[in-house]
């Protein structure tokens, strides 16, 4: 039996964040040798906020250099852009047509984003998740990594497998979510109920993997505390004092226990010095080895071309098998 197949992505809205690595990369990458894995920039999902045609090429290579420097190995990982494989666009096309209008109505990630985008709401917007269910359904994964705000998007994908499957017989997949032991949802430096977000517009509300020492250092010193003195874990009411104890515990890669003795009795300033030094820490060789792949286009130029020739092979056939369940026919 061959490994059992993951596939993933991240959006490339511009800089990645800790709370993307904490939740996402630094998962993929611990676990990237018990799998087969499928990583892409998401940079057509992108598109459903407007980017700026100077930026968003250079953003998605950049995200797909970040992906190379948290540690994805090539001889686990196939790492690929989502735009230059067609066939997600077009299997999205299909599935739009076998896609309840309603379904997509009830997504609570497209609720939130349309009330803040009010009329000018775009369609790509509602569509967001037949096309993330394209991005999946190509490459028939067994386990599908996702944090809490995508569970919902993969729960769809599934009833676009069963209405699929049930209308035109059995070719999709039916993916599995692969869900973590310790959940790392990492919240907002300026408010710890929101999560950590590239749209937040204070920079001041999130840590770029990309921030230099100062910077970090800067954010850290100005983030959101609270008046009491010593730092606990899961207190309902210190939402910013467990957000800022769990970075300190993933970062120092410390058990929680050892970590809540340290912390019980520090005070905010202590703990501030602390945290800002662990995280420098932490960051820098992600740092270091994204200056190495970015000095060397011509890698990351090459890693993309496999990635997609590997990619494109199994999407295209893919693409091929529900087509022909769909009754079309085969170009001559
Ligand atoms: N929507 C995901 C996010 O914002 C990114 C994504 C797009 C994705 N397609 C996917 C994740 C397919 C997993 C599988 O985080």
């Amino acid at each position: 039996m061959g490994r059992q197949r993951v596939l993933s992505g991240i959006q490339s809205t511009g800089n990645l964040h800790l709370g993307n690595y904490l939740g996402a990369l630094r998962n993929w990458v611990e676990d990237q040798n018990q799998y087969e894995n499928f990583l892409f920039v998401a940079d057509l999902h992108a598109i459903t906020v407007p980017q700026d045609p100077a930026t968003l090429g250079v953003n998605t290579y950049n995200t797909a250099a970040l992906y190379l420097a948290c540690g994805l190995d090539l001889n686990d990982s196939t790492i690929f852009i989502q735009s230059h494989i067609a066939a997600h666009s077009e299997l999205t096309w299909l599935f739009n047509c076998i896609t309840p209008v309603n379904w997509l109505e009830d997504m609570i990630q497209y609720k939130e984003k349309a009330v803040k985008q009010g009329e000018s709401v775009n369609f790509g917007l509602l569509d967001y998740p037949v096309l993330m269910a394209a991005d999946i359904l190509l490459y028939k994964p067994d386990k599908v990594p996702v944090g809490e705000d995508q569970k919902q998007h993969l729960e769809l994908t599934r009833d676009i497998v069963n209405r699929f499957n049930d209308k035109f017989g059995k070719v999709l997949k039916l993916p599995e979510p692969l869900i973590r032991k310790e959940g790392a949802r990492v919240m907002s430096l300026t408010d710890g109920t929101k999560k950590m977000s590239k749209s937040d517009p204070s920079e001041l509300s999130r840590i770029n993997l990309l921030d230099p020492p100062d910077k970090i250092a800067n954010k850290i010193k100005r983030c959101k505390t609270d008046p009491v003195r010593g730092l606990e874990f899961g207190n309902p009411e210190r939402p910013e004092c467990n957000n800022l104890l769990t970075l300190y515990m993933l970062l120092s890669g410390k058990p929680k226990e050892e970590v809540a003795t340290q912390c019980q009795d520090m005070g905010w300033g202590p703990f501030k010095s602390l945290l800002t030094e662990t995280m420098i820490d932490a960051l820098k060789p992600i740092q270091e080895k994204y200056q190495a792949v970015m000095d060397d286009k011509g890698y990351l130029e090459s890693v993309l071309r496999d990635g997609r020739q590997k990619a494109e092979a199994i999407a295209r056939q893919t693409l091929a098998e529900v087509k022909a369940a769909m009754g079309y026919s085969v170009p001559l």
